[in-house]
């Protein structure tokens, strides 16, 4: 059995572990791997290769994807897809499995239902915003990075007696936010999950500045685009000089961490052996599951409620 893999969206770490698990557990299983480079992009074009142990080795501590991957407007197009679908039997491939998020998904689930190529998706964005999926690959990489940034700002922060607004990314989810708020110990954290009131976290913040705070870190989601208007507001409320970092990709790449090696290995492993046609391979409680495309596609990812709590508090809807 021919079966191929590819990188779809934004790349994110552990997609190169991912990568090697395909190659040697495909081998092992005796299924002939193919790496589909660039993506969509690629599929179309057809930069489709046979891949050997060659390939696998010397990745797996790598960022991004050394497959490549892109956006791609061009299979939004039945013409392009009817194009990609033809380079794809040409080779004698029977299943594609998709690294990405549910954008890259819903892409696949389009071609399975106009010409029946079976695909495992597993969940690959920073974002973590796949629904019934409680991890997707690169996150904890990415919040690595994020936790390693607020340790490093709070330096300068504590010593020079400043607020700071940390910008992640996470483009309408504010889990990275919010996780990164609690493991970085911010006083401030807006994501748009949850509603949020200056006025109280002002009440708050000028008591402990008034009983010796000296700074102030806020962790805010992309989503908000509210950054430079809360540090103009940090600045006026409690009176202290006031700068934003917006993270950006840094977030993206980086080596990744053991967790997403660990999680790479396990999901690709269930998207090989999964026998069902149009899959997303799901981590929730614990356990990995595979779960018919429509289902994920057509649910709404719901943060945890432990965190949602945690955020409340530093978004002045919960009084301390
Ligand atoms: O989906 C991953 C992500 O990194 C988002 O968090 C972010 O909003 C977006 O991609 C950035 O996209 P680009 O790399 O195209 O600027």
């Amino acid at each position: 059995m021919n079966v191929a893999i590819m990188c779809s969206g934004g790349d994110c770490s552990g997609m190169n572990p991912a990568i090697k698990r395909f190659i040697e557990y495909s081998l092992e299983k005796n299924k002939t791997p193919y790496l589909i480079y660039n993506g969509l992009e690629g599929m179309i074009e057809g930069k489709i290769k046979k891949a050997s142990l060659k390939e696998a080795s010397g990745i797996i501590f790598r960022g991004g994807t050394v497959i490549g991957s892109s956006r791609s407007k061009r299979f939004y197009e039945y013409r392009y897809r009817k194009k990609a679908y033809e380079e794809l039997k040409k080779r004698g491939i029977e299943r594609v499995v998709v690294l990405g998020g549910d954008g890259s998904f819903k892409a696949m689930k389009i071609f399975y239902d106009e010409f029946g190529m079976p695909f495992s998706g597993v969940p690959a964005t920073i974002d973590n915003d796949i629904a019934l999926n409680s991890y997707s690959l690169g996150v904890d990489t990415a919040l690595n990075i994020i936790r390693r940034a607020i340790d490093e700002i709070r330096d300068t922060a504590s010593s020079f007696k400043r607020g700071f607004v940390i910008e992640t990314m996470g483009r309408g989810c504010g889990y990275l936010a919010a996780v990164s708020a609690l493991a970085g110990g911010a006083e401030i954290c807006l994501i748009p999950e949850v509603r949020y009131s200056l006025d109280s976290i002002k009440k708050r913040l000028q008591k402990e500045f008034s009983e010796g705070r000296g700074y102030c870190l806020a962790v805010v989601s992309e989503a908000l685009d509210i950054s430079v208007k809360l540090k103009e507001w940090m600045q006026e409320c409690f009176d202290i000089e006031t700068r934003v970092t917006v993270l950006g990709h840094t977030q993206r790449g980086g080596n990744p961490t053991v967790y997403d090696r660990l999680m790479a290995y396990e999901f690709t492993t269930y998207a090989l052996e999964c026998e069902e046609k149009e899959a997303i391979i799901v981590y929730d409680n614990g356990r990995f599951e595979t779960k018919k495309a429509t289902c994920v596609i057509e649910s709404k990812y719901q943060m945890d409620a432990k965190i949602l709590d945690f955020v409340k508090r530093l978004s002045g809807v919960v009084r301390h």
